[in-house]
């Protein structure tokens, strides 16, 4: 089956980082976001990936090539929203298609998750359902679609993975959401076109996933990381080392605190410094600083 990963934008929530890296290239726990996304994909016999590249699409084609994988790559060339990123990947077909979020790792069964005869919508309970999009389930069925609604009916959020059983019918729908010009925060939302669908009388039942990393705000990046990382076990005869820590390869680490919680990518050098809960990305060299529940680069100061 054929599986759309929208990484086009611009992660500006991620700044400064994202100006040098695509958001789903960012690390937690030892590695890219991405790859967090794509192993599972490749157990579960996913054989055919589409990207939606934009901002900074060499990286993401560059980076994928270590795999096995039919892959494809199709620039979004204005950022115009989800749904218009995911409609610049359909093919008019009545065959299915998995569509999942670049920015969200999934722990599951994508055989199970797209087993349904319906089309199925990945959710998780939130407490602020007003930032999300949501859905109102009756008998266990979708019947209506919010977006970012001030007071939704549910607390029931999209996660960030759907299956449709039907490539042409998704299509057809964010298409007439254009023609529309039906825009929430003045961009397509992939959520506003599922309810033009659940209007025309398309079935849609829910999946829960409460095992979901988010990894597009600082906050969510850092509780992934916190929830992902298993220790590499590297010791520094002059630094103390709270597990779990993940350090990378080529590192120097004197006289300093590192953890719990605590990434460190490769090529990094550590001198009188105390970082707990916290991703220390590539070729870093930071100094006399503490740094907790931060994502940090260069000497330090480049962090959210
Ligand atoms: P987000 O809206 O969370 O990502 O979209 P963003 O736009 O990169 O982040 P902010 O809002 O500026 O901080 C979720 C996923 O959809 C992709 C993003 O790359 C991300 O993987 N996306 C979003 C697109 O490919 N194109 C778009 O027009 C919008």
């Amino acid at each position: 089956m054929k599986a759309i990963i929208p990484v086009a934008g611009y992660g500006t929530r991620l700044k400064p980082h994202t100006e040098r890296y695509q958001k789903t290239l960012l690390p937690l726990a030892g590695k890219p976001a991405l790859d967090f996304i794509l192993e599972p994909l490749f157990d579960s016999g996913i054989d055919e990936l589409v990207f939606i590249v934009g901002h900074l699409k060499e990286q993401v084609i560059d980076h994928v090539k270590k795999y096995d994988c039919k892959f494809s790559f199709i620039e979004q060339k204005n950022r115009l929203g989800l749904g218009h990123a995911v409609l610049t990947g359909l093919k008019i077909t009545d065959e299915p298609v998995l569509v999942q979020l670049g920015d969200t790792i999934f722990n599951l069964d994508y055989n199970e998750f797209c087993s349904s005869t319906d089309n199925v919508i990945g959710v998780d309970e939130v407490d602020d359902p007003s930032r999300f999009g949501i859905v109102e389930l009756k008998d266990d069925k979708v019947i209506n679609f919010f977006e970012k609604h001030p007071n939704p009916p549910s607390n029931l959020a999209i996660s960030g993975l759907y299956y449709f059983n039907n490539e042409g019918k998704l299509k057809s729908a964010i298409e007439e959401l254009i023609k529309r010009n039906i825009k929430t925060n003045n961009e397509y939302q992939i959520t506003d076109a599922l309810q033009l669908m659940v209007k025309q009388g398309e079935n849609f039942s829910v999946f829960p996933t409460p095992n979901y990393y988010d990894v597009g705000v600082p906050e969510a990046l850092l509780y992934s990381n916190r929830k992902l990382l298993i220790s590499n076990h590297k010791e520094f005869p002059t630094s103390k080392i709270i597990e779990p820590v993940f350090i990378g390869d080529n590192c120097i680490i004197d006289n300093s605190i590192i953890g719990p919680y605590v990434t460190i990518m490769n090529n990094c050098d550590i001198y009188n410094s105390k970082i707990e809960d916290s991703i220390i990305l590539h070729d870093s060299n930071i100094t006399d600083m503490q740094i907790l529940g931060k994502i940090a680069a260069k000497d330090g100061s480049e962090a959210c």
